[in-house]
């Protein structure tokens, strides 16, 4: 299949071109900007534009039989600061990307959505799919509200759609100086030799998921064919709760220099725990995640020790 990733040159969108093209599909990448950690890669057709850009999305998508949607203005520590940004930017532009989608024929839309916010603060771990959802930021309503959309787009104009609720990816090709995702950022500072800043007290429980297995979960959406009333949202996670002190251990383990933590107050979008109940996908896509925790903090350590060095 050709598939389109807007947002290709990022943390996941690369490591799923990686995945498409092991799996034989063809992939183009819509990014406003060159991989940061990479060359280009010659099996990959490069496209920059805006997806803010109405007809730099709408040539983009022309030609494409799936397409993944990963550019996100937002973060979900920072979405309370301005929720009107965050609507304006994010569910606009999608209704953009929706409506050039109709256009043009694709025949499947897969969506990163937030298995980390949609469901607010759960009321049982590990949480499924039909949990309900109050998010405590921004980025979780706009998350949602575009999951909702998806399906309003399929009720009314046949388009089709995965949402994948993704748990917290961790791998290579992460950016260590970003404001989310724990794990990269922790091994950064170790490499710098900083210390590691905790907010709240460590106890906070997330569901990491090595970034390999992530991209494999995000093919396999795609090629997915669920009949009429067959589920279409899933969340993708290791389905294990980890804390960020049970983090700081096992790096402990993995890396060959000394480890030093700072806690600082609590944040206020931060739930307490967030673990996956991951058996609906494991079921309707064949998959699993198969790399654990101490192997993928290895892998994304030796990468990090390896480009610190280039
Ligand atoms: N990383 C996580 O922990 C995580 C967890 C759950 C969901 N997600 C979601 O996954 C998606 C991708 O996240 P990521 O970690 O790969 O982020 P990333 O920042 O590494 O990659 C996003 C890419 O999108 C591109 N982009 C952003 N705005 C654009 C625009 N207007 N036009 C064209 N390109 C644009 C960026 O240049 C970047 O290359 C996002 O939707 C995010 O909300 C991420």
């Amino acid at each position: 299949m050709k598939a389109l990733i807007i947002g290709g040159n990022g943390f996941i969108g690369s490591n799923l071109a990686d995945a498409l093209i092991a799996a034989g599909h063809k992939v183009t990448s819509f990014d406003r900007y060159p991989s940061r950690y990479r060359e280009t890669d010659s099996r990959i057709n490069y496209v920059y534009g805006d997806f803010a850009n109405h007809g730099d999305v709408l040539d983009a998508v022309k030609g494409n039989d799936w397409v993944f949607h990963l550019a996100y203005t937002t973060l979900p520590a920072s979405s309370n600061d301005d929720p009107c940004y965050d609507v304006r930017s994010n569910i606009i532009d999608t209704l953009q990307l929706l409506d050039a989608c109709r256009e043009f024929n694709v025949k499947k839309v897969v969506f990163i959505s937030s298995g980390g916010t949609v469901y607010g603060v759960p009321q049982q771990l590990p949480i499924q799919e039909d949990h309900p959802t109050d998010p405590i930021c921004s980025y979780g309503i706009t998350k949602l509200t575009i999951e909702k959309y998806l399906k309003l787009y399929r009720h009314l104009h046949n388009l089709d759609y995965v949402v994948i609720r993704l748990a917290n990816p961790y791998g290579e090709l992460q950016n260590p100086q970003a404001k989310q995702g724990a794990i990269a950022v922790f091994l950064g500072n170790v490499l710098q030799g900083k210390p590691i800043d905790i907010w709240g007290d460590g106890q906070v429980v997330r569901d990491y998921i090595y970034i390999g297995d992530a991209a494999k979960a995000l093919v396999r959406s795609a090629e997915y064919c669920p009949e009429e009333d067959e589920p279409r949202v899933f969340n993708i996670g290791s389905g294990q709760g980890t804390s960020l002190n049970d983090i700081v251990k096992t790096l402990k383990g993995v890396v060959d220099k000394e480890v030093n933590v700072m806690y600082h107050p609590a944040r206020s979008a931060d739930v307490p725990a967030n673990v996956l109940d991951i058996s609906r996908a494991k079921k309707c896509l064949s998959w699993e995640p198969e790399i654990n925790l101490g192997d993928g903090i290895r892998k994304t350590w030796d990468w990090l020790s390896h480009v610190s060095k280039n």
